[in-house]
């Protein structure tokens, strides 16, 4: 499967969930994840993230948050259509390392 990794966090750009085909990005408040048992693999959402915040799981990057894909995509709502990115995005954008600023 493809994972969202902390790039994501306090971006939120969500163009990722308009493409999947089989809807599996899940939403919290300011990171969204794909649930890993339900992707499949079509890659179409890898380079809609202006964030290039989605990486397969062969990725190096991919490792450390496949679990926590797996984990947040059972606790947080199904998110399918796109919404506003977060206020300060742009300021977040590629800003690594953000694990801790994560609101579960
Ligand atoms: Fe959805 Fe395809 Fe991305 Fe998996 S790789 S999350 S199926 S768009
Ligand atoms: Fe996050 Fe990128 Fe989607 S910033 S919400 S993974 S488009």
């Amino acid at each position: 499967p493809y994972v969202v990794t902390d790039d994501c966090i306090k971006c939120k750009y969500t163009d990722c969930v308009e493409v999947c085909p089989v809807d599996c990005f899940y939403e919290g408040e300011n990171m969204l994840v794909i649930h890993p048992d339900e992707c499949i693999d079509c890659g179409v959402c890898e380079p809609e993230c202006p964030a290039e915040a989605i990486v397969p799981d062969t990725d190096d990057r991919a490792t450390k948050w496949l679990e926590l894909n797996r984990d947040y995509a059972t606790k947080w709502p199904n998110i399918t259509r796109k919404k506003d990115a977060l206020p300060d995005a742009d300021e977040w954008k590629g800003k690594s390392g953000k694990l801790d600023l994560l609101s579960p």
